[in-house]
């Protein structure tokens, strides 16, 4: 049990009565509202004698369900949906024919606004609860610009089993065969993947490129990856898009490469979408698992790489490369980083995982010196040639595991004090020994960019205990209808007399 779930039921109403084990059973069915959101897209509430229940289902806030107790705890019970007695006014109708089967858009029945406010209070529940920032102010969550079809990637992934639809198995008829399916792998299982046909986050081309794929597939005869059997040909098929150029890159991968079938589909690609500018690579991997990266990368068709702007820069980004999947939102965040960081013209800032430079070198333009710290060295090469390609002279981009930040600090010190660090960890938070050096450092201004509302909490703790002051909190909604959020947090030094 998390620590935000231990203080949400900490001085519960049942403190002081019969345990719930003595009142409630597994299998009794219970009615109750919908309070609030919880860790692992469980939803909460709690029943009329007090007793919290984490109900799992498709749920808002507002609802009136029963559920099936699943588990009973000894200070809180874990129970299934089975009957929605009276919906939430947050909800709205599900554009997606699979939504509730496909585990990717969680929150397309809550209404967008909602969606919203839902974020502002998960990353405000997370600083208090884990970070004890009992007066924390949380600005409202930004929303993204477009909140369907803004993802710039998207993976599909290619199985010999598909998962059947709960219709399809009770009619006992298929209208599409058992051991072919091109989708998303269904929610907990790796080998079972759910068809899709269109998918509302994805780029109309990329369902375009979807549909071309799956009927090249199967009029070919295309054998589907098997990842028990470690056997089959098709394995994966990873879009991206370019908003700058509308180009479009088709990266197919497979088990093995085939220069006659790579001909075919490129044929069948440029002649199907003659209005879309387009690349494709064929990423060849033999690795047992379900990754889409390639061990080889062949070029089919274009150059292999599209262009992205961000703001005034321009960015390659090749089929294995990181890019912010929501372009126009991404461009939110960097305005909201800049804005925190307050560059002056003589400043030296430090970018900690810099990835491959976009927030780096959104920064350089407005200091003296940018210093972009990534543990991948491909990365690290990906920034310097992006520095190059924006004419931006005065970043400059390090090597390093921030685990052994402290060790390349004497290195970094030619370039002056940074007095402003921007760090943006991935989904773990930051390592504490890279934090402590942070800390050390002691940059007048943090700005901490975070996935992980749990984790900003944490670190953000261990920031305040060094003196500093939590100054503003800011989510951005880089994907909507997932429960995902992105959070800007600015903190900075009391000022020394
Ligand atoms: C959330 S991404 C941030 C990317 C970049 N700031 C951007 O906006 O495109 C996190 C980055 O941290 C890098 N990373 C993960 N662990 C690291 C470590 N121990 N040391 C340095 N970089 C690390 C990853 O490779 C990834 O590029």
């Amino acid at each position: 049990m998390s620590k935000t779930v231990q203080d949400a039921l900490s001085g519960g109403a049942f403190e002081g009565r019969p345990s719930l084990r003595e009142t409630y059973r597994k299998g009794d069915s219970v009615e109750l509202s919908i309070t609030d959101i919880a860790e692992k897209d469980h939803c909460f509430g709690r029943l009329e004698d007090g007793a919290g229940v984490f109900v799992r289902g498709m749920l808002a806030i507002g609802d009136r369900v029963s559920a099936r107790v699943i588990r009973v705890k000894p200070g809180y019970m874990e129970a299934v949906m089975e009957t929605l007695v009276q919906p939430s006014p947050d909800r709205t109708e599900p554009r997606c024919p699979v939504f509730g089967v496909c585990g990717g858009c969680k929150w397309m029945h809550v209404d967008y606004g909602a969606q919203l406010r839902y974020k502002q209070k998960k990353v405000r529940d997370a600083l208090v609860h884990i970070g004890g920032f009992d007066n924390v102010e949380v600005a409202s969550a930004l929303p993204a610009p477009e909140s369907f079809h803004y993802r710039n990637k998207v993976e599909f992934s290619c199985s010999s089993r598909r998962y059947l639809l709960p219709e399809e198995i009770a009619s006992d008829r298929l209208d599409r065969p058992r051991d072919f399916a091109l989708g998303f792998h269904a929610p907990g299982n790796f080998e079972k993947v759910l068809e899709i046909d269109e998918c509302f986050l994805a780029k109309p081309e990329m369902n375009r490129a979807l549909e071309l794929t799956r009927r090249f597939a199967l009029e070919r005869g295309l054998e589907p990856y098997a990842v028990r059997e470690h056997t089959g040909y098709l394995r994966n098929l990873m879009l991206r898009y370019s908003e700058d150029e509308g180009a479009l890159m088709v990266n197919i991968v497979t088990s093995w490469y085939d220069e006659q079938m790579m001909a075919e589909y490129r044929e069948l690609l440029t002649s199907s979408m003659p209005d879309v500018p387009l690349t494709v690579v064929n990423n060849v991997t033999t690795r047992k698992n379900t990754v889409a990266t390639g061990e080889r990368e062949y070029l089919v068709h274009g150059e292999g790489v599209v262009r992205e702007r961000l703001g005034d820069l321009c960015f390659r980004i090749s089929a294995n490369s990181f890019f912010q999947t929501n372009t126009r939102q991404a461009e939110v965040l960097y305005d909201g980083i800049m804005r925190m960081a307050g560059l002056a013209e003589d400043d030296t800032v430090y970018d900690l995982y810099c990835g491959t430079g976009t927030i780096t070198l959104y920064l350089a333009r407005r200091c003296r010196r940018a210093v972009g710290l990534e543990v991948v060295e491909s990365s690290i090469g990906d920034a310097r040639e992006n520095a190059v390609m924006n004419g931006v002279g005065n970043a400059v981009f390090h090597p390093v595991d921030l685990k052994d930040f402290h060790t390349i600090v004497p290195t970094l010190e030619e370039y002056g004090k940074p007095r402003v660090i921007v760090t943006d960890p991935p989904r773990a938070g930051m390592h504490p020994k890279a934090l402590e050096t942070m800390l050390r450092i002691e940059p007048e201004t943090i700005v901490y960019v975070s996935c992980n509302p749990a984790n900003l909490a944490r670190d953000g703790k261990v920031i305040v205990e060094h003196g500093y002051v939590l100054e503003e909190v800011v989510p951005v909604d880089m994907f909507p209808h997932t429960s995902h959020v992105e959070t800007l947090a600015c903190f900075r030094a009391p000022q020394k007399q």
